[in-house]
């Protein structure tokens, strides 16, 4: 069998996007477009990946080196055909191969189909092939062209294309397989005389159709697979699509979504049935949640895992956090990086954790910070407390036994440790060890003045 080599097309500067952030490292639903297309199409299991780069080239290419694909420069960009041609001296050093040829904007590309085309142009004589969809707005694309005998002449871009061939709504999709090295000759044919003076890619196929060589023309079935990027409006069509096709799926698993037009779940999260998400939510990248789990409206978590029977309470913000089983957490809080809250937790309004281990039981119901801290079991942390964990250079930690009660408003002045068992009373600073089973208490004592009250109220009234 062929090599089989995957060239994708990522050196243009996306400039309908109207963005100084180059077209493929948009984000869409979490990750980047260009993530997102790698990603899928490594599931073809290809010999090697090549990525053409040219605007913002740095940027892209540490996009592809994390999937081990090779960058190609092309610079400048002059066009599709520019982008193979800049290719062309590392594509001859493979030798014979099957080139698939995909579009740096088309990240929703289905793999069943493309592993049935590339089949079927494998075992084909067909020098190249391409992808078409029909469209019901066939604007901006370029028109799949045909024969009498409905076979594929050419195709001819928008800006090209006379009022007659524009009404065709087959297209070219931008994803294409060619043989290597035979289909060279034919690139060296392409030429810039078109309205956009750029070397465009699907010539190749007028050229080898007027050769008398077999091309091929496979159709894609679900055209909203296929849509290209090309602005912020068909970005967040595309977005939209991906979004409302992963509800669609977790609903027919059993999730439960009320108003799905306002949830955001992106493709890497991982809901059990029976999950209830509430409007407005939003669950990103790795985020796991179990069955029982419910969220509230307005919380995001990203990379979070959340145990059985948790609730995740209004306004909420979960970030990088490992959550036990049956623990509230919210409303209003916020779990940084790091944060792992055992079984049975509360942490409530106002409360931010990072980098903190709460084991089982653990509550910290209001108006808290809490950073490079371990917090043994049962132990309840008072309102306002606080882990003074940064002296300016560095974050030093704090360590709380099971058991211990700390009272509202408290500094524990890191590092620093209290052991379990241990109390300390309200608005106490505590800058040294508290052993176990002791009360730390650092307050000025209180003194009431007697007829304080009175004797102001007498002098304002004197007028003194
Ligand atoms: C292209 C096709 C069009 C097809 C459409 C499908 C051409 C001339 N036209 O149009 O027939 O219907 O895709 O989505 O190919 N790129 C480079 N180097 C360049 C120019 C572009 O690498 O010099 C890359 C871009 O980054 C992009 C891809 O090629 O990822 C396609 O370019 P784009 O400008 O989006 O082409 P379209 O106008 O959409
Ligand atoms: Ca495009």
């Amino acid at each position: 069998m062929r090599k089989r080599i995957l060239l994708i097309l990522a050196a243009g500067k996306g400039t309908r996007m109207k963005s100084p952030i180059p077209k493929v490292l948009h984000p869409l639903l979490g990750k980047t477009i260009l993530e997102r297309l790698i990603g899928s199409l490594t599931a073809l299991g290809p010999d090697k990946i090549f990525v053409v780069v040219g605007h913002e080239a740095e940027a892209v290419s540490k996009v592809a080196a994390a999937f081990d694909a090779e960058t190609i420069i092309q610079e400048p960009q002059l066009g599709t055909a520019h982008a193979l041609l800049a290719s062309r001296e590392k594509l001859a050093a493979e030798g014979e191969a099957d080139l698939f040829i995909v579009s740096g904007d088309v990240p929703l590309v289905p793999m069943e189909e493309m592993s049935l085309f590339l089949s079927a142009f494998s075992s084909s004589e067909e020098l190249a092939s391409l992808v078409s969809i029909s469209l019901e707005d066939p604007y901006g694309y370029g028109r799949v062209l045909r024969d009498t005998e409905g076979g594929l002449k050419r195709v001819v871009e928008e800006k090209d294309a006379t009022p007659a061939q524009k009404v065709t709504r087959e297209v070219n999709s931008g994803i294409y397989a060619i043989k290597i090295p035979e289909i060279f000759p034919y690139l060296d044919m392409i030429d810039t005389k078109n309205e956009q003076g750029e070397y465009y890619l699907p010539d190749l196929f007028s050229h080898i159709y007027h050769d008398a060589k077999p091309v091929g023309c496979f159709k894609g079935s679900v055209p909203e697979k296929y849509l290209g990027i090309n602005s912020q409006l068909e970005l967040a069509k595309a977005e939209d699509w991906l979004r409302v096709s992963i509800l669609n799926r977790l609903l027919s698993e059993g999730v439960v979504i009320k108003m799905p037009d306002t949830v955001w779940v992106e493709p890497e999260a991982e809901i059990a049935p029976g999950v209830i998400l509430n409007p407005y939510v939003r669950i990103c990248g790795r985020t796991r949640l179990s069955y029982g789990v419910e969220v509230m409206s307005f919380s995001t978590l990203i990379d979070t895992e959340v145990g059985p029977r948790t609730t995740i309470r209004e306004n909420t913000l979960c970030e990088m956090t490992v959550i036990g089983r049956d623990c509230k957490i919210g409303p209003f809080a916020h779990t940084r990086e790091g944060t792992v809250v055992g079984d049975r937790c509360r942490v409530g309004n106002f409360v931010e954790t990072k980098k903190a281990g709460l084991a089982g039981g653990v509550k910290a119901n209001h108006l808290s910070y809490l950073g490079d801290v371990t917090i043994g079991a049962g132990t309840n942390i008072g309102a306002g407390t606080i882990t003074c964990n940064y002296d300016g250079e560095k974050k030093l930690p704090t360590v709380i036994g099971e058991n211990v009660f700390i009272g509202s408003d408290t500094q524990l002045v890191a590092p620093v440790e209290v052991e379990s068992g241990a109390y300390v009373a309200a608005g106490t600073t505590v800058t040294s060890k508290v052993p176990s089973g002791s009360l730390a208490i650092s307050r000025a004592p209180q003194k009431n003045i007697e007829g304080w009250v009175q004797r102001k109220k007498k002098k304002k009234e004197e007028g003194r």
